[in-house]
């Protein structure tokens, strides 16, 4: 029986510090030994947003025994960890820096490979640490910087169908929250007071609904909910508020899925129909509902992470190091932090105004 290689993934991209160490079982399924992850939100709240520099003070402070209380709650040794995976990109560079010289010092110091991973990439895979997941496939990742469309034709192989133009869908949720006076993050507390409201009392506008093909736009409705927040005054209102957007988002995601779908087809021409919703907004169970049943419809097999893996963390990272360390995809120790690392490097820029669909 050989040894199965023990991946430590570090990941301080942006206001989550996070450690976690995998590994895989004979059948070569992963197993996450421990997934520690500490969030921030309490030193960004009263700021109604991340502050770059207070997050990378906070990452600083935190990483050592972050890294350690992993470690420790795998019951692995450390000089049993076959590799160290840290976050290199796409986020902000003070952070980023954090976990990526922290993983270089520590595969320095114990003499194992370094693997840089692109943390999009690590939202692309999570889903593979709970099922069975083969490429290609088609993705939907949602979080709160990016909203894309991608086709995976295997590790590090992406192709672009569809992006924002403006705003990710994170962000709208987060937005419609601050303007419903809900703190920071607010995207959960929207689908809590979505579900005592009526999502048909508000008609809010569907950004390039109709043409664009499967790109997406958000920041019209965030106008919109700006201008019907001004007139809110009861509890009611704000519930009703916060389901007519949620509503709306479904509405836009179930239309542009639909188009994703035949994209995919033309693309790749896939035996089968697999389709991965990653990212923070995963968690959202009316999104994963109305996908869910979108996919049974057009004999889509639907995969989701566990809910818990949906947010930044650190097991997805390992686990793009656990596929690059079987294929012995190393990096240098002079890896830089990349704060724009698009998965799809040839797909063009497409936003701000003026923008051609
Ligand atoms: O993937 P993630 O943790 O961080 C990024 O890489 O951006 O995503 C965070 C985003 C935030 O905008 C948060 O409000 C949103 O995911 N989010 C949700 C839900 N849970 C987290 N949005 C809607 N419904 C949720 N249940
Ligand atoms: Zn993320």
């Amino acid at each position: 029986m050989s040894k199965k290689p023990l991946i430590l993934g570090i990941e301080t991209s942006c206001d989550e510090t996070a450690a976690s160490i995998i590994t895989e079982s004979e059948q070569g399924k992963p197993i996450i030994l421990s997934n520690v992850v500490s969030s921030q939100v309490n030193v960004h709240k009263e700021f109604g947003g991340v502050v770059p520099e207070l997050a990378a003070r906070s990452h600083i402070e935190k990483i050592d025994w972050i890294v350690q209380k992993a470690i420790n709650d795998s019951g692995a040794k450390i000089n049993e960890i076959d590799a160290i995976a840290s976050t290199a990109g796409p986020g902000l560079i003070v952070c980023l820096s954090v976990g990526l010289s922290f993983g270089k010092a520590f595969s320095a110091s114990l003499n194992k490979p370094f693997i840089a991973v692109n943390h999009l990439e690590g939202h692309a895979l999570s889903p593979k640490l709970n099922s069975k997941l083969d490429y290609p496939y088609l993705l939907l990742l949602i979080s709160g910087g990016h909203s894309q469309y991608l086709s995976v034709k295997n590790l590090g192989k992406y192709k672009r169908l569809g992006t924002t133009i403006d705003d990710a869908i994170g962000e709208a949720f987060d937005k419609t929250a601050k303007l419903l006076g809900i703190e920071f993050p607010g995207g959960p507390q929207i689908e809590i007071l979505a579900k005592k409201g009526d999502s048909n009392r508000y008609n809010l506008p569907k950004p390039i609904f109709n043409k664009g093909g499967c790109n997406l736009s958000f920041a019209g409705l965030k106008t919109a909910i700006l201008k019907i927040s001004k007139d809110i005054k009861t509890d009611q209102e704000k519930f009703d508020l916060a389901a007519s957007f949620q509503k709306t988002i479904i509405e836009i995601l179930y239309k542009k899925t639909k188009i994703a779908f035949v994209e995919f087809e033309k693309l790749v021409k896939p035996k089968e129909k697999k389709f991965v919703v990653a990212g923070g907004v995963a968690a959202n169970k009316e999104i994963r509902n109305m996908l869910n049943n979108l996919c049974i419809k057009e004999s889509y097999e639907p995969i989701f992470p566990l809910i818990d893996i949906c947010g930044d963390n650190a097991a997805m990272i390992a686990m793009v190091g656990l596929e690059k360390f079987k294929l012995k995809q190393f990096n240098n120790l002079n890896y830089p932090a990349k704060p724009r690392w698009p998965l799809d490097q040839d797909a063009k820029f497409l936003k701000g105004a003026g923008v051609k669909l």
